[in-house]
């Protein structure tokens, strides 16, 4: 290798770009409807519950095998824990290729539905107009679904190109900041407005008579898809922790804002939407319904958000910028991969590795009536049943096949990895230092990767395998 290895250039560099890794269309897209869809309360529970046992003992795991080897995904497993691991981790660079090119896609609306809002900022929300049929047809616009998509690719890779420092490093220290000035405005905003109450009771109140098994699952996966874990994208992000930053320190951190968003970004939505009585809508529409049909409406109507005109586009850069820090780290994956592995310099693989990926973009983004052949596509038979529940569409496909098959395996290996296979010695030196803080108990941590995280990893592919349950 002829470059020299990058590196974050302090700790709250790094953990600002983790957290924008970790942060994305997961906290205010998925995170906000599921937690709708299974009657929020008990469910946000449940969920918080799998965030500290789950989620936050896997964080350190990656982020330690990463940091302890200075490598990438594929390389730092085979180190850490030997060659066949490097399997577990091209899993990971295949994962994030997927996810990568259909992520880019409802980013691309974000776009388009930052310029709706701009546009009617100014010139006024157009009487009558049906955001159901404004949604429905911008999906199936082939050519504005490959503009939108494309424009979002070229920024990732922009970004990338750039590297660890002067890439990743600078755009998360910018647009982070940004994207907490603007959910804090509307979080204000919100406390503001008659549904506050409603939509607090809605998402803190628990009520257990309406939980089964299939939420406790829905909330395991999506803990791992949230927080970026189980494709090795974190323990690339740790491979350029500097040796003087604590991995638990940063673990903590970056789980605690995530999960902080995550819950702020649904308090917003449910104020609007139960300011507005919209409750059906949303039920009725899915899950791209609450953030691209309800809510753009709703930061129109009359007396409903106050200065919602204003709020609507800023909302909308919200979005785009938590999609952008989550995909350049997902083209981080897999350009480092690359870097790392096979000795190619890091602009010229973040282009190869970048245009590959819009391949398959190209047939996510005719997914939704933009062609024939990516609409319809599906995979026939059981072995179609099994691993893509039958879903047509790329987009349907690969989301379901990530959610379902990949975060969780690949989450399964990384914590039996971290937890039965490494050294005592070499995951302790990791995480216990000086710099550790006081409350982190190494045993307490040892006991989490090997015996609850595998376990209840191990509950979501059975879940899957045997009763159906689907977490895209
Ligand atoms: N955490 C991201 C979100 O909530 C999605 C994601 C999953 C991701 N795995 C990733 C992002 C790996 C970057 C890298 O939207």
């Amino acid at each position: 290798m002829t470059e020299q290895r990058g590196n974050w250039t302090s700790s709250a560099g790094f953990i600002l770009a983790a957290t924008g890794s970790a942060i994305g269309l997961g906290n205010l897209w998925k995170f906000p409807f599921i937690t709708w869809e299974n009657n929020g309360g008990a469910f946000v529970l449940v969920y918080l519950v799998c965030i500290a046992a789950v989620g936050l003992p896997i964080m350190m795991a990656e982020l330690l095998i990463g940091r302890k080897t200075q490598k990438s995904a594929v390389g730092a497993l085979k180190e850490a824990v030997g060659p066949a691991w490097g399997l577990v981790g091209m899993w990971g660079v295949l994962c994030g290729f997927i996810l990568l090119s259909y992520y880019t896609v409802i980013a691309g609306w974000s776009l388009f539905f930052f310029a709706k809002t701009a546009g009617w900022m100014v010139g006024g929300f157009p009487a009558g107009a049906s955001l159901g049929e404004i949604f429905t047809e911008q999906s199936a616009n082939g050519t504005l679904q490959l503009g939108l998509s494309l424009g979002f690719s070229i920024a990732t890779v922009s970004v990338v190109y750039f590297g660890v420092q002067k890439g990743i490093e600078k755009i998360a220290r910018l647009f982070l900041p940004i994207l907490f000035l603007i959910l804090a405005l509307l979080f204000t905003v919100s406390f503001a407005m008659e549904g506050s109450g409603e939509a607090l009771a809605f998402i803190f109140r628990p009520s257990f008579g309406e939980l089964d098994g299939g939420s406790v699952l829905e909330a395991l996966g999506h803990a791992f898809f949230t927080l970026s874990l189980g494709m090795g994208a974190m323990i690339t992000y740790g491979s350029y922790i500097a040796r003087n930053q604590s991995v638990v320190k940063a673990s903590g951190i970056i789980v605690l804002l995530d999960t902080v968003i995550a819950l702020v970004a649904t308090v917003i939505m449910f104020t609007v939407i139960f300011t507005a009585g919209m409750q059906d809508q949303v039920s009725e529409t899915g899950t791209v319904g609450m953030l691209f049909i309800s809510l753009p409406q709703l930061f129109f109507a009359e007396g409903v958000v106050p200065g919602g005109r204003f709020l609507a586009p800023l909302f909308y850069v919200l979005v785009a910028l938590a999609a952008l820090t989550s995909t350049m780290s997902l083209l981080e994956v897999v350009a480092s991969y690359v870097i790392d592995e096979h000795g190619i310099a890091r602009g010229k693989a973040t282009l190869m590795c970048g245009g590959a990926v819009f391949v398959f973009t190209i047939l996510a983004a005719l997914s939704f009536g933009g062609a024939d052949f990516a609409t319809s596509m599906s995979v026939p038979g059981p072995i179609g049943d099994l691993f893509f529940a039958g879903k047509t569409s790329w987009f349907g496909m690969a989301d379901h096949f990530v959610s379902n098959w990949m975060l969780p395996t690949g989450g399964l290996a990384i914590t039996i990895a971290a937890g039965w296979f490494m050294a005592r010695e070499a995951s302790e030196g990791e995480l216990v230092d000086d710099t550790t803080p006081g409350w982190f108990s190494y045993d307490v941590w040892a006991f989490f990767i090997r015996f609850v995280a595998p376990a209840a990893v191990a509950a979501i592919i059975i879940a899957v395998l045997f009763f159906g349950v689907d977490f895209s």
